[in-house]
């Protein structure tokens, strides 16, 4: 097979191409903005030129002389729009600033929008709408005055006294990290598109949680959620940016409504920065207290993150840093900054990236320190419990490590740091571990089967680029023993039975889980009227074997089999809110995502890799290059190696980004982003990827989910950058601690 279809090992399925693959690539795949709607009206979006302020007059005299424009919206005609609670955990909205004005709370907030026969009728005329605003001083991040430090409601780990252990510890270590802000900018923008039928709206949007979507829109406009349907079919990418409903859809809903007309939006890049989330800076403080063999007696993490005024938006990554190894004690802490900024939220592994770049760092610092193989610091504090006394339900680091370094040829390293060269270039070799928390969460299937083998599968999954339309086909497929070309797979769409988010790599493992029950279910059924027995699910995955069910069918007295599966997760339990059981099927259904698994289930259940990274450093100019990167990685099951290998590139390939391209400037007098476009927002290209390899470890975990399956969405772009950090040390005996990696934090007198 070739290296973009591996082959599958142990607890591996096959590379099966994706089911759209060619949809995707004739260009016949409808994405939100591609759906067909009659006579629709185009919207252009008004935002804040400033962050923090009153808007005190508008005049729209010479927008609405604009020829072709049909009606303008600002905070004076959208008062019937209900404001949603904020919930950072799906369900509500991604922010409490959903308001047009007249108050100003971030840069770039929507503070209106015009609508108009064609596109370029709105844009012109949303420039010529004029808004009068009482501009005040904003304060845009750790650093300016004015801001507010809060905690935060966050898991803060801790065992025993990692004070007093640290104090006696033989070897110290403490160090300091940041991250900058980042934006996804997935290629498919922002957009919109809502329809009314009487009282009914249909509402295309790209989507990472169908009944979140549905839900929170109903609420928003005020119908009843059955009123309501959200289509979603492909998603042009998405990251965590495309989870929770943003202020845009409600404002199309309600023009549309107005106008009686379908309206269509299609926010612009720079949009996109304001009226969306995005990842948020953090700061941390690393305390390391350790014996001289390296073993970690004493961790302390304590983290700091930004929001905006009204939302306390973190992520606590705390959670995960302190459990990756076996300390023998943890204490850690998370604040947030309140800042005259927009409401971060999601992107790709957000708790993980910052945190574990922060601890992966002062690993590597940890084992210079000690005149240790960073890879041997990770084994000696490798092991089956965290600091809690807390067991892991399979741990696979060091395997990943040593696959990883023998393809890297890793023992071929020279540790001193400036040591290796090759003419004008300094060459560095660094590592660092890869770690996310296996989640899973409630979801339901419809799945059909026929007496001529075809079968049909429903779920309101999210095809955001993952693959889960070809992992679902192929469970079905294996469960049923049909070839996988037998199998119709429908997502993306809130008339289907929900599945949970697709965030924090749920997908795979849930929507797998609970079609592999309902097919069961058909199983049963005709094993009951005498049909022969399925193919035993087996280590392999594969694509299943003829089954002739005609008889059986027959025998029953119908050409199909339906079964329709609901599973909760165990972790996931019935929370008493206010004495209020309430049931994790029915919050699923009304749009909230609740996520069991990771560091809460009974045991720790995640998925871990580790990477190496080769950088070249220029001795003279400090100019950075990454000629290869090795990954391997365990995650439990892997449906289908072909796309986990493009996940996890896709992850590597970010977290070079992370360490070395990637951060949104801002402007501290004005609290406004400076690169706000994909010119000056950089990004790696071809030419910046060289040699990039995934290994997939073979690992078997039943103890997660009934499939095994633990998630790959989100680990690959975890510890790159401090991979690329600790490459980038050893080449130049330069520790940078605040990422992006430019070369002119390289020069040195
Ligand atoms: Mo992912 S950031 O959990 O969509």
């Amino acid at each position: 097979m070739n290296r973009a279809a591996p082959d599958p090992k142990q607890n591996m399925g096959k590379p099966e191409p994706r089911l759209e693959g060619r949809l995707k690539v004739t260009g016949e795949a409808r994405y939100a903005s591609d759906m067909p709607v009659n006579n629709p009206a185009f919207a252009f979006l008004i935002t804040s030129p400033v962050a923090k302020g009153q808007i005190t007059a508008i005049d729209l005299a010479d927008a609405k002389a604009v020829p072709g424009v049909l009606d303008i919206f600002t905070h004076e005609n959208t008062g019937d729009l209900k404001h949603l609670k904020y919930d950072p955990q799906g369900g509500g909205g991604s922010t409490s600033i959903q308001d047009f004005g007249p108050k100003i709370q971030h840069d770039g907030q929507i503070i209106g929008m015009v609508v108009a026969d064609t596109y370029e009728a709105a844009r012109e005329a949303a420039y010529k709408a004029k808004f009068e605003i009482a501009t005040e001083k904003p304060s845009a991040g750790f650093h300016s005055e004015g801001v507010k430090e809060a905690s935060p409601k966050k898991s803060e780990p801790k065992a025993g006294d990692a004070e007093k252990a640290f104090d006696d510890a033989a070897v110290k270590f403490e160090g300091w990290y940041g991250t900058p802000t980042q934006h996804h900018n997935p290629i498919e923008l922002f957009t919109t598109t809502v329809a009314w039928n009487n009282d009914e709206l249909t509402v295309y949007e790209p989507s990472q949680f169908m009944y979140g979507l549905k839900n929170s829109l109903a609420s928003k406009v005020g119908v009843k959620p059955e009123k309501v349907r959200a289509i979603s079919h492909f998603v042009g990418g998405a990251f965590g940016s495309k989870a929770q409903l943003t202020p845009r859809t409600g404002l199309v809903a309600l023009a549309a409504k107005r106008l009686n007309r379908p309206v269509k939006l299609v926010a612009t890049r720079d949009q996109g920065f304001t009226i969306a989330t995005y990842r948020a800076e953090t700061q941390h403080k690393i305390r390391i207290g350790a014996q001289r063999d390296g073993k970690i007696t004493s961790f302390q993490h304590q983290g700091w993150e930004l929001t905006s005024r009204p939302d306390a938006y973190a992520v606590g990554g705390v959670e995960d840093s302190a459990r990756l190894y076996s300390f023998g004690a943890v204490k850690t802490d998370v604040k947030n900054v309140h800042a005259d900024r927009n409401t971060p939220g999601f992107m790709r592994s957000p708790p993980v990236v910052p945190y574990i770049y922060a601890l992966e760092s002062a690993m590597d610092e940890l084992a210079y320190q000690l005149k240790m193989d960073p890879v041997e610091l990770r084994r000696v504090n490798d092991g089956m419990k965290d600091a809690t006394g807390k067991e892991w339900s399979s741990r696979s680091l060091m395997q990943c490590y040593d696959e990883a370094a023998a393809a890297f040829g890793w023992s071929k390293r020279n540790a001193e740091p400036g040591s290796m060269r090759d003419g004008d270039w300094l060459i560095g070799w660094g590592c660092a571990s890869a770690v996310y928390p296996t989640h899973m969460g409630p979801a339901a299937a419809r799945v059909q089967f026929s007496a001529d083998g075809q079968a049909r599968v429903q779920i309101a999954a999210h095809e955001i680029g993952t693959g889960i339309l070809t992992v679902v086909g192929q469970i079905a497929a294996e469960r049923l023993g049909i070839p996988v070309e037998n199998v119709r797979v429908e997502v993306g769409d809130s008339v289907l039975p929900p599945a949970p988010v697709a965030g924090g790599s749920t997908q795979t493992a849930s929507c797998c889980s609970v079609v592999a029950k309902a097919c069961d279910a058909i199983n049963a059924r005709l094993n009951a009227n005498g049909g022969t027995p399925a193919p035993a699910p087996r280590e392999t995955v594969g694509t299943g074997t003829g089954r002739n069910h005609e008889e059986t069918f027959a025998r029953l007295g119908v050409a199909t089999l339906e079964e329709y599966a609901e599973q909760v997760p165990k972790e996931v339990k019935p929370n008493p809110v206010m004495g209020l059981v309430v049931d994790p099927m029915k919050k699923l259904y009304s749009g909230s995502s609740m996520l069991g698994g990771g560091s809460h289930a009974e045991k720790l259940m995640y998925a871990l890799g580790a990477e190496f990274v080769e950088v070249r450093v220029h001795r003279l100019t400090r100019e950075i290059r990454v000629p290869r990167i090795v990954g391997a990685f365990a995650a439990g099951r892997i449906m289908n190696t072909r796309t986990a290998r493009s996940q996890y590139m896709g992850g590597m390939i970010w977290g070079i980004s992370s360490a070395l391209h990637e951060a949104t400037e801002i402007d501290p007098r004005y609290a406004r982003y400076t690169n706000d476009n994909l010119a000056d927002y950089i990004i790696p290209v071809n030419a910046d990827i060289q040699q990039l390899e995934v290994i997939l470890v073979p690992e078997k975990d039943d103890l997660v989910n009934p499939v095994g399956v633990k998630g790959i969405g989100e680990l690959a772009n975890v510890g790159t950058a401090a991979a690329v950090a600790n490459a980038v040390f050893h080449a130049t005996g330069v520790r940078v601690r605040e990422l992006p990696i430019r070369l002119e934090k390289l020069l040195t007198a």
